[in-house]
């Protein structure tokens, strides 16, 4: 019985499956387009690609709907549809005449059904359309209220047939709550062949869209923008943000020279170390991993005898990143090392190097990039671990290159 129907099945498919050689197989080149953003083509890996279903998570605030706003009125040669089911089109009038970018190929559709949305768009029939927001779609094949479980699966779905199906790309705006853990775009991250997070601190300007899942490119990727009075601005020299401008030294801070996606950045790292009062002394991490502080706090009370056992320890990493790349480990120590000493790491020495268990600087990647954007930046020492890979010829540097075996070594240097 079964077999059988399984049999109907295969003989009314048009095309019947069969062995091929993967060689054989034509491979058809992704159609890209390249938008003004720098940024948000780094972040979809070189570009929008045709046909793909992106989705864009962050919080509520954070500035999504006036990114992509912005974005569609910068694709001056392309028809773009812009859906919203949360703000009425003088509020997106409002939001454009702030941006100050005129477009004629812009088109805007206030509205929640699918249904309606896809008879629009079949008249319209736009290049580019974008979804604000996922959680406000309403189909009418599923009776459950928008933005729950089912409706978002189902709408999602439709999207997905419609950007194949055309080759139109299609761009979902999702809200997360602060947690991450959302009743909505989480579920639908498989569904999707990209997934951003635009993140970022309410107290600062500094926005990050960063690349969770991608299809068609790394998931390493950082854009970085800043929040203006006209709507966000890109960031293309992040160091320059994300150290503060300064000439004294201070202590509890440290300088990581770091990679992110494929571009190296100089972070501030800033620490402080403080007696405790209460029985159980605090750790607070700020950017930064709190169980890997915690690692590194053990690593320095085991290794090297600080303390540091009855101490409040607060990190922050500045200008509201998080930063992933294990090579800030050793930048974070010398800023915990320097408050708990109180002495000032001078401001034109910079680190980068992942901390073992054992206390041992370890190698990181792509080091002469690291190096060159340091040196770049006006730095004069750059720490780094002695066990980079034979061959690398340092001396081809101005900034002096100082290798390191464990962190007791760069302790004695610096203190
Ligand atoms: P919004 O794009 O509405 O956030 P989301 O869609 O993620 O909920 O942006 C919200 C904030 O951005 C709001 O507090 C106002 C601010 N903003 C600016 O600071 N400058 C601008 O040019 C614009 C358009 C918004
Ligand atoms: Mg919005």
């Amino acid at each position: 019985m079964r077999q059988q129907e399984w049999k109907t099945e295969t003989a009314g498919n048009a095309r019947a499956p069969k062995v091929v050689n993967l060689e054989a197989v034509e491979g058809i080149e992704e159609k890209r387009w390249l938008t003004p953003d720098a940024e948000l083509n780094r972040v979809l890996g070189g570009g929008i690609v045709a046909g793909s279903l992106v989705l864009v998570g962050g919080e509520p605030g954070i500035g999504k709907s006036t990114l992509f706003l912005q974005n569609a009125l910068s694709l001056s040669n392309i028809k773009t549809l812009y859906i919203s089911g949360e703000e009425s089109e003088q509020q997106i009038k409002m939001r454009a005449d702030r941006l100050r970018i005129r477009n004629d190929q812009f088109y805007l559709l206030t509205e929640t059904s699918t249904q309606v949305i896809f008879q629009e768009i079949k008249k319209l029939e736009p290049q580019l359309v974008i979804i604000d927001s996922i959680q406000t779609l309403q189909s009418p094949l599923i009776e459950s209220a928008p933005g729950s479980v089912s409706q978002i699966r189902e709408t999602t779905a439709e999207m997905q047939r419609f950007a194949k199906e055309t080759n139109t790309p299609v761009f979902l705006i999702g809200h997360i709550t602060k947690d991450g853990v959302i009743a909505g775009p989480k579920i639908l991250e498989h569904m999707v062949d990209t997934v951003l997070q635009f993140e970022g601190d309410q107290h600062y300007a500094y926005r990050i869209l960063r690349t969770i899942k991608n299809r068609f490119g790394s998931t390493s990727e950082l854009g970085i923008y800043e929040m203006t009075g006209q709507g966000l601005r890109q960031v293309s020299n992040p160091s320059e943000i994300l150290i503060s401008q300064r000439e004294d030294m201070l202590s509890g801070v440290a300088i990581a020279a770091t990679i992110e996606g494929l571009r190296p950045m100089l972070v501030e790292v800033q620490a402080l170390v403080t007696q405790s009062v209460y029985g159980t002394p605090q750790r607070t991490a700020t950017g930064f991993d709190l169980r890997r502080l915690q690692l590194l706090l053990a690593v320095l009370e085991k290794r090297g005898g600080f303390h540091f056992g009855v101490k409040d320890v607060f990190l922050n990493i500045a200008g509201g990143l998080r930063v992933e790349d294990p090579s800030i480990d050793l930048a974070v120590l010398c800023a915990l090392l320097s408050s708990y000493e109180d002495a000032g790491i001078p401001h034109k020495y910079c680190f980068a190097g992942e901390v073992g268990l054992s206390g041992e600087v370890r190698a990181v990647n792509r080091i002469e990039q690291r190096i060159a954007e340091a040196e770049k930046l006006g730095f004069e020492k750059i720490f780094i671990s002695k066990y980079h890979k034979k061959g690398l010829d340092f001396s081809k540097f101005n900034i002096e290159v100082v290798p390191l075996g464990r962190v007791e070594e760069v302790y004695r240097l610096l203190f």
